[in-house]
């Protein structure tokens, strides 16, 4: 029971994540520690998970059947991921559908930023080879990868999209998430941190930095985030010489 000022996650507009996968029990994971399962307690978020094992139709519960066409491993049928799928928009209400796949873009700060301001995500974890491509374009599922390699699943790719959201959420990281520092948001890499001992094996923290001159230190750190993104981020890089104030959107 709801009672009079004690509003659901849903009316109360709460940020909602919910992972559809066959691998329910790796939720919430790492994400139900530190900051985001803090968070989660809190009631700054929620978190559900959808089985889709649970919308197969015969009585061996199959979601899988070989490619046509032939080749390796098997698809992930369109029926059951279609079932699942309606279940998991009726429990989210309208929230973007976001399928994990190193076939999709490459998710960028700016993306997460937009996400994490938006309802929520429902986000559909692959095993196997993939989806059958016909459920993804039926229900206009974004196709979201988060690095050039191959994980065993989408699981720990959604999750990698969840917490990072999920810092981003107002009372998540205080101000510190949205801080103008950190790496991506002025599309540059982040300079590097130091902390005391200012003298530890031999090795001094920069001198500018105990100088207590701020203006100084800013100039320091802005060259070392420069330095750091040309050497590492050639992609970066570009971005940010063609237009310094503009570079941070687009990542
Ligand atoms: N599933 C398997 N590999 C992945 C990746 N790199 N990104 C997103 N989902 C994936």
């Amino acid at each position: 029971m709801t009672g009079e000022g004690e509003k659901s996650a849903f009316a109360r507009g709460v940020w909602r994540a919910v992972a559809l996968t066959l691998f329910p029990e790796m939720f919430p994971g790492p994400l139900g520690h530190s900051l985001a399962g803090q968070a989660l307690e809190q009631g700054l978020w929620t978190l559900e998970t959808v089985d889709i094992r649970a919308f197969a139709r015969d009585k061996h519960r199959t979601v899988d059947d070989s490619p046509f066409g032939g080749g390796a491993g098997m698809v992930m049928r369109a029926d059951v991921i279609d079932e699942a799928v309606r279940a998991a928009k009726e429990q989210a209400g309208d929230v973007p559908l976001v399928y994990m796949t190193p076939r999709g873009r490459q998710l960028t700060q700016s993306r997460v930023r937009e996400l994490a301001q938006g309802p929520g995500v429902l986000v559909l974890c692959g095993r196997y080879e993939g989806v059958d491509q016909r459920v993804l374009d039926a229900h206009g599922a974004e196709e979201i990868s988060v690095g050039d390699y191959v994980l065993s699943g989408g699981e720990l790719a959604a999750q990698v999209l969840m917490d990072a959201c999920v810092r981003l959420i107002p009372g998540v990281m205080g101000s510190s998430a949205s801080g103008e520092d950190e790496s991506f948001e002025a599309g540059l890499l982040e300079y590097p941190h130091f902390t005391r001992p200012a003298s530890w094996q031999g090795r001094e923290v920069p001198e500018v930095l105990l100088s207590g001159h701020h203006e100084n230190i800013r100039a320091w750190r802005r060259e070392q985030a420069e330095a750091v993104t040309k050497e590492r981020r050639a992609d970066l890089w570009k971005a940010y010489t063609a237009n310094p104030e503009k570079s941070g959107d687009e990542n």
